[in-house]
């Protein structure tokens, strides 16, 4: 055992996902599927189209309820989660569209719906002061990034740049222990793909765990520690990424290969 695999067994995981089990009418998208995540990790998960990736993503944030298995977030027993119980658990998706309002500078995006509140003569207002300085405190701290033009509205930052807004969105709440990111850099240029990888880096090593779905293995190989194949609703194996090539990867997605330790 290497010094990493000793490092990563050597504790409890931050998320364990058992048995997993989910079928839409007579189509089973999960069997038996499970997933560990530990606290100082990024775990892609790869697979073809269809191999249940996004299916257990939305079962662990509740937006599809499994039909059985069970889910331990620090080693305690949860029920498989509603998105409620999700969001209150710690678990934070970020998806492709990012859901910012463009409109707004990155600090009203930080806190949308959840924007700090002071009062004065009794009448609540938006406590702007507060919240400016509370997400360029995320911004630099969670995320890694500090921007020159912290008021100018979203929609004239880079992609990247919107990236990281996001990113501060989900971490914002301070007991956040999983970060999801769901093909995060699909729909962007080399030079905006390079600003997020390092952002997915720079938020790992500021101490989120952070779950990758993507169809990329150079973007995986660059960043993750580990890497789950699914296949066909089943996870089909977990290796370290210092251990594997890509071709091996790429034979456990298409089947052709039972092990991808090189
Ligand atoms: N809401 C749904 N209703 C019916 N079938 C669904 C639903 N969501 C997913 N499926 C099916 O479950 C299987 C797994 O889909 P899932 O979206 O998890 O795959 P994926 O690995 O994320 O694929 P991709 O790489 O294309 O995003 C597929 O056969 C898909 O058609
Ligand atoms: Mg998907």
């Amino acid at each position: 055992m290497n010094d990493k695999e000793n490092k990563l067994n050597q504790h409890t995981p931050v998320l364990a996902m058992n048995s997993i089990n989910k079928s839409f009418g007579g189509l089973r998208a999960l069997i038996e599927a499970d997933l560990e995540l530990y606290s100082d990790e990024i775990l892609a998960i790869v697979g073809d189209n269809g191999a249940g990736k996004s299916t257990l993503i939305k079962v662990l944030t509740g937006v599809y309820r499994a039909d059985s298995g069970s889910i331990r977030i620090n080693g305690e027993l949860s029920d498989i989660p509603t998105r409620q119980q999700s969001i209150d658990a710690g678990i934070a998706a970020v998806y492709q569209n990012l859901g910012l309002v463009d409109t707004l500078p990155a600090p009203h995006n930080v806190f949308l719906g959840d924007e700090p509140i002071k009062k004065i003569m009794g009448i609540p207002f938006i406590d702007n002061k507060k919240m400016r300085k509370a997400a360029i405190e995320i911004l630099r701290d969670r995320v890694g990034v500090e921007f020159p033009d912290i008021d100018e509205p979203t929609r004239n930052f880079s992609g990247g740049q919107r990236q990281a807004v996001a990113i501060a969105r989900a971490v914002h709440s301070t007991d956040l222990k999983v970060l999801v990111m769901d093909e995060p850099t699909a729909a962007l240029g080399p030079e905006e793909t390079k600003n997020t990888l390092q952002l997915i880096k720079a938020v790992k090593e500021r101490g989120t765990p952070i779950i990758l779905i993507s169809h990329n293995l150079d973007h995986v190989f660059q960043v993750a520690d580990r890497v789950q194949v699914m296949r066909g609703g089943k996870n089909v194996g977990v290796v370290n990424v210092a251990d594997t090539t890509q071709q091996a990867v790429l034979g456990m997605i298409v089947g052709s290969e039972t092990s991808a330790v090189a």
